[in-house]
């Protein structure tokens, strides 16, 4: 797979094979590619939550909140869900500001995810305080995203945008289709 290849197929994934576990080890290597990345003034004040055990996901599930364009689905069922999770915090004892710095990172983890057959979801919809709770994490870090990981078991193809309709959408084989704006009308000409 070359580099074009590698982001084409990095797309966001809901539904997983759950049966199919990722080990500590892997997850440790994705947030070793988020050390490497870039960050706002070399700050790094990201801080990540590594979690792998079925019993440990089940408690993150129900803090994530999932495809809102998909008013159906209520999210991935039972069989189906992540089978492992990183959580991206920010530690307010270096700074306040996070900048992009966890957009950075989390496109190195899912790029990394995807290079070995993985896939996922950046999970910004959170029910914040009901994880910080759950998961007993300290006022310090400021909860900044989650992303949910597994082996995917569904299609995602990218479609050209139809009348700036930018909702993605599954149809009847459940396949999910994703609208992108041509590249024509993102770079502009002044
Ligand atoms: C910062 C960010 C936050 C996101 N938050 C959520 C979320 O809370 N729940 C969800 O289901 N998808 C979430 N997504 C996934 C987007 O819906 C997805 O990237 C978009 O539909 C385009 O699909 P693609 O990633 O395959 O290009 C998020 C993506 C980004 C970049």
């Amino acid at each position: 797979m070359n580099f074009a290849e590698l982001v084409l197929k990095n797309r966001t994934y809901r539904r997983f094979d759950e049966s199919f576990r990722i080990g500590d080890q892997t997850l440790k290597e994705l947030v070793n590619l988020a050390r490497l990345s870039a960050s706002g003034a070399n700050r790094q004040p990201l801080k990540f939550l590594l979690y792998t055990k079925p019993e440990d996901c089940s408690r993150i599930f129900p803090s994530t909140i999932w495809a809102a364009y998909l008013k159906e689905w209520q999210g991935p069922e039972s069989g189906e869900r992540p089978s492992a999770y990183i959580i991206i915090l920010g530690d307010t004892s270096i700074t306040d500001q996070f900048g992009v710095d966890h957009g950075i990172a989390a496109q190195s983890i899912m790029l990394g995810a995807t290079n070995q057959g993985l896939g996922g979801c950046m999970i910004a919809s959170i029910r914040k305080e009901d994880l910080r709770k759950e998961l007993a994490i300290p006022q310090l870090y400021e909860i900044l995203l989650v992303l949910a990981l597994g082996k995917p078991v569904e299609k995602v193809v990218i479609d050209d945008i139809k009348n700036d309709d930018i909702k993605y959408w599954r149809d009847k084989d459940r396949v999910h289709h994703v609208p992108k704006r041509s590249l024509d009308e993102l770079i502009l000409k002044l």
